[in-house]
C-alpha cells in the first residue's frame, strides 16, 4: 500500500532530513506535499531526483488533498495551529516540535522504547526532544532490567538542534562574523543554555528532558536533573548520563545488554581509544553508547556517555520510524 505524505516545514533543516530519510527508508509514498510559510511558496525541492514545488501552510491548500501521514517540523506555534487541521481532515501528524509533547492526550514515542503508545493516538503523535531520544534509547534496558531511582544529564548539544540559523552561526562565528541566532558567539565557544530560562533557573530544554523521560519510561517516581549545553559541533549530541540503579548490577552484564538492544551501538573499549564521539554518529540512525563504569561515589551507579546524531535519530528519522511503524 502506498500513503500519500506531507512535510510541513519542508525548507527547514529537520524538514529537509524528513526528506532525506523518507527516500533512503523508500517509504512507501504515493503523493508527496511539501509545506512551508509564505516565505517559501513556489520554492522546489528534490525527492528521490525529482522537483516538488513548496506550498504555502494554509487550510485552503490541506482540505482537498487526501493526507495520509503529516510530518511536522515548522515551530511550536504552527505546529499548535495546523497539526489540529491536518487531524480534522484525517491524518496522522507526527510532530517534532515540542508544542503537544506533554499533553496528556498525545502519544510521546520512541519505537525502540514505547511504540504501543502509538496506539492510543487520536492523530497527533509527538516526536520528543533531541536530547531525550538519544537519553531514552540508552536507559530503556536499564530501565527494564534494574529500575532507576535517579538520573543526572549533562549535555553537549551540536548547533544544527538550533535549525538553519544555529548552524550558520558556528559556520559564520568561524569567519569571524557575530552570531544571529544565538546570544553569545558559539565558535571556539560553549553557551550553558538552550532554549528559554524559567523562574526555578532551568532552561526549558533541560525540563523537556526531565519530563518527557518521565513519561516515555511511564515512570513518575524518577527523580532527574540536567543541565543542557549548546557546543561547536554541527552534528550529534553527546550526553553524559549518570544513573542510580534500583539493583544492583555487574559491570559485563550491562556490556551483554548493550550489545544486544534495538538501536544501540557499543563502543566502549578504552584500551583501544574506541568510545562514541559526534563524527561516529554523523548521518546515521543508531545510538552510540561506551564510557560504561561504575560510579563509586553512590550504590549502584554508573556513568554512561551516549552520542546520537541529533537531527537523524534525535528528529527525523525518529519520526520516520514511527510512521513506519503504524503502517507495519
Ligand atoms: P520557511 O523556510 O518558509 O521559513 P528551521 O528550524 O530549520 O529554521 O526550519 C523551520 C521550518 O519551519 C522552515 O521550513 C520554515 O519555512 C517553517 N516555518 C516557519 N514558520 C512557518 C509558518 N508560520 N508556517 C509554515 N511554515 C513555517
Amino acid at each position: 500500500m502506498l500513503y500519500n505524505v506531507a512535510v510541513v516545514g519542508a525548507t527547514g533543516m529537520v524538514g529537509n532530513k524528513f526528506l532525506e530519510v523518507l527516500a533512503e527508508r523508500n517509504f512507501p509514498i504515493d503523493t508527496l506535499y511539501l509545506f512551508a510559510s509564505k516565505r517559501s511558496a513556489g520554492k522546489t525541492l528534490q525527492f528521490k531526483g525529482k522537483d516538488f514545488v513548496v506550498e504555502e501552510l494554509k487550510e485552503d491548500n490541506i482540505k482537498n488533498k487526501k493526507i495520509d501521514i503529516a510530518l511536522f517540523s515548522a515551530g511550536g506555534s504552527t505546529s499548535l495551529e495546523y497539526a489540529p487541521i491536518f487531524v480534522k481532515y484525517n491524518a496522522t501528524v507526527i510532530d517534532n516540535s515540542s508544542a503537544w509533547r506533554m499533553d496528556p492526550k498525545v502519544p510521546l514515542v520512541v519505537p525502540e522504547v514505547n511504540p504501543e503508545d502509538t496506539k492510543w493516538s487520536k492523530g497527533i503523535i509527538a516526536n520528543p526532544n533531541c536530547s531525550t531520544i538519544q537519553a531514552v534509547v540508552a536507559l530503556k534496558p536499564l530501565h527494564d532490567k534494574y529500575g532507576i531511582d535517579r538520573i543526572i544529564y549533562s549535555t553537549y548539544q551540536a548547533v544544527s538542534g538550533a535549525g538553519v540559523g544555529g548552524y550558520t552561526d558556528l559556520e559564520n562565528g568561524y569567519k569571524g562574523e557575530a552570531p544571529n541566532k544565538f546570544p553569545y558567539p558559539i565558535a571556539g565557544n560553549l553557551i550553558p543554555h538552550i532554549d528559554s530560562f524559567l523562574d526555578n533557573g532551568y532552561t526549558k530544554e533541560e525540563i523537556k528532558m526531565i519530563d518527557e523521560t518521565k513519561k516515555i519510561l511511564h515512570d513518575d517516581s524518577l527523580r532527574i536533573t540536567a543541565t543542557t549545553v549548546r557546543v561547536p559541533v554541527f552534528y550529534g549530541h553527546s550526553e553524559s548520563i549518570n544513573v542510580e540503579l534500583k539493583n544492583d548490577f555487574n559491570l559485563n552484564d550491562i556490556f551483554e545488554l548493550y550489545r544486544n538492544s534495538e538501536g544501540i551501538i557499543l563502543k566502549d573499549d578504552v584500551k583501544n581509544l574506541e568510545y562514541p564521539m559526534p563524527i561516529h554518529s554523523a548521518g546515521t540512525d543508531e545510538v552510540y553508547v561506551g564510557r560504561i563504569r561504575k560510579d563509586f561515589s553512590i550504590e549502584n551507579g554508573l556513568n554512561l556517555w551516549v552520542v546520537a546524531d541529533n537531527i537523524r535519530k534525535g528528529a527525523a528519522s525518529n519520526a520516520v520510524q514511527i510512521a513506519e511503524y503504524l503502517i507495519k
